[in-house]
């Protein structure tokens, strides 16, 4: 059984990479390079995969996911300059692609130790993008 958890952050970002020039930053991520930054209203789904709990019909005790994701995902990025202030972004470009790998290495833990297994994590970046990690391809 899945069950998936929606939350929400907002966070600003510059996407350019140090090691590239000006002109290939311009052409690779267009205005996300600006270097003053920009801001998005994220969407984050978190699912979680195990089986129904035969006592309480439930997969996992969802105020302790909720509690999971709060401490740390959303206190760490809401409201932060990415580049600046949540590392490994002042290294790692922070497109959507490494935010929800990032996200998936904060979660994979907690959620093991409420005893789920963590499936995905989906990020959406805007209304028409987002990205997934699923297990297979994660670290
Ligand atoms: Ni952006």
């Amino acid at each position: 059984m899945l069950i998936t958890r929606k939350a929400e952050f907002s966070a600003s970002h510059v996407c350019s990479n140090a090691e590239l020039s000006p002109e290939e930053n311009e052409r690779l991520y267009g205005l996300e390079s600006r270097p003053n930054g920009h801001g998005h209203n994220y969407v984050l789904e978190v699912t979680v995969r195990g089986d129904v709990n035969p006592v309480h019909g439930m997969v996992l005790d969802l105020k302790e996911l909720k509690e999971v994701i709060r401490e740390n995902v959303l206190d760490i990025y809401d409201h932060r300059f990415l580049n600046r202030e949540v590392p490994p972004f002042d290294k790692v470009v922070p497109t959507a692609e490494n935010i929800a790998g990032d996200i998936w290495q904060r979660l994979d833990e907690p959620i093991g130790r409420l005893g789920s297994k963590l499936h995905s994590v989906r990020l959406h970046e805007s209304d028409d993008l987002f990205v997934e990690v699923c297990e297979p391809h994660a670290k």
